[in-house]
């Protein structure tokens, strides 16, 4: 795909379900005898694969006029259950929790890209409270999972990683006695939200700054859900109308959960205009957001940030090509273990278009203004960076081409078709 010229983005638009929502709604329901019943559901490739291994753990799911109806099975159906996670992380760490606390044998495998992502973190955890949890070499998938009999532990995350967190509490809904996990650095909190709304035994506690969440064993009830639009599919469109002078534009209805909205903040600190509508209630609320270009000034960005931010870093990247300064982002060695190595695909690919570009090892550093030239870039096989790069082709004084394109559906499959409305 290749896109060229300055043109500014104008209009409304929807996004459609948040991903990290539409995973946690899809496997929670499965968990629950009763009926659940989830609207807006992601159409992002990734939620499939959680979609698929509901219907694996026994779950009844039924697509039906919008909506998806989900009731779960009390056990796993006889034999090894295999579940492919296709290339979606956050459905293998999810149902690594929900497999453990689950008596019976399964394996957890997945596209080459999942296959070489850290696991390790998931396993500790879970083989703390009693799973037999075998990785492959390196820690790698597949995962081999014998689960059941398990007991509560307390667990302070050595990484902030809201899908370790997730595995932990899920695990710990079917464990005897209590489990705690506690962190450092808050993350997004679907997981806890839900939880709460389908009627968990789980509280949250601060003790010195440090977040921690408790969670008993307990059934859950049915839940009822509208899906509020993608946080970090709105950041792409918010990111494009503060890039690009004489742009604004409207995304309806995108989730307003407060550890979503980093992103928004940020893009107000940097100068472009941004307005927040009133948010509706319920488990996840969802908000209007507006926003307008104007100049840009460079923003630090350290580690205590960089959760609430992690899948818009790269966005930021694009940003300070724009922005007055230099922008720094520390403390943020996680985006090496996304779907690829996310600093070093991103930084090569800003200096390929003529950005002023410094890697490090937990981040980057990046001056501006900068007019970006045209040129071949390489997303990696990664969704977040083939969207930030064909973004660059918006502002770029040439043809800005970037391979692996087609995986932009792992999260925004509408992608193109919404950019080109607003146009
Ligand atoms: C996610 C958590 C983050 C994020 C990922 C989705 C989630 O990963 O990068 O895209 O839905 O929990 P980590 O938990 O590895 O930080």
């Amino acid at each position: 795909m290749s896109i060229s010229g300055i043109r500014a983005l104008r209009g409304e638009c929807s996004v459609s379900g948040d991903k990290s929502i539409s995973h946690r709604a899809v496997l929670l329901a499965a968990l629950s005898p009763e009926p659940s019943r989830i609207r807006g559901l992601a159409t992002a490739l990734d939620c499939r694969a959680s979609v698929r291994a509901a219907a694996q753990l026994g779950a009844e799911v039924v697509q039906r006029d919008g909506e998806l109806l989900i009731q779960g099975a009390p056990e796993l159906p006889a034999g090894e259950v295999r579940i492919d996670c296709g290339r979606s992380g956050t459905t293998m760490r999810l149902m690594a929790g929900v497999l453990a606390a689950r008596k019976g044998a399964s394996v957890l495998l997945g596209d080459p890209q999942l296959m070489a992502r850290p696991m390790e973190r998931v396993a500790a955890p879970l083989r703390a409270m009693g799973a037999l949890v075998e990785t492959a070499s390196g820690g790698r998938a597949p995962l081999r999972i014998l689960g059941g009999g398990l007991a509560g532990v307390h667990y302070r995350l050595p990484v902030a990683s809201a899908q370790v967190k997730s595995a932990v509490l899920l695990a710990g809904l079917g464990a005897s006695g209590r489990t705690v996990v506690e962190e450092p650095v808050p993350t997004r909190d679907h997981t806890e939200r839900l939880l709460v709304a389908m009627g968990a035994d789980i509280e949250e506690g601060w003790q010195d700054g440090v977040r921690s969440i408790g969670i008993g064993p307990a059934g859950l009830s049915g839940l009822d859900l509208e899906v509020p639009g993608d946080a970090s599919s709105a950041a792409v469109l918010a990111a494009a109308a503060a890039l690009v002078p004489g742009s604004c534009v409207t995304v309806r209805s995108v989730s307003a959960n407060p550890t979503r909205t980093a992103f928004l903040s940020l893009l107000a600190e940097m100068g472009a205009a941004v307005e927040v509508g009133d948010s509706g209630r319920g488990a996840e609320a969802a908000a209007d957001v507006t926003i307008r270009h104007r100049p840009l000034r460079a923003v630090e960005v350290g580690a205590e940030r960089v959760p609430l931010l992690v899948d818009e870093l790269p966005l930021l990247g694009l940003l300070a090509t724009q922005a007055e300064g230099t922008t720094v982002v520390a403390g943020a060695g996680e985006l090496r273990f996304k779907e690829v190595d996310r600093i070093s695909g991103l930084t090569e690919g800003l200096r390929r278009l003529g950005a002023e570009v410094q890697e490090s090892r937990d981040g980057f550093a990046i001056s501006g203004p900068t007019r970006l030239r045209g040129g071949a870039v390489d997303s990696r096989g990664d969704h977040r960076l083939a969207m930030v790069f064909s973004l660059a082709g918006l502002l770029a004084e040439g043809e800005v081409t970037v391979a692996g394109t087609e995986f932009i559906g792992d999260s925004f499959p509408e992608f193109p078709a919404v950019m080109r409305s607003l146009q």
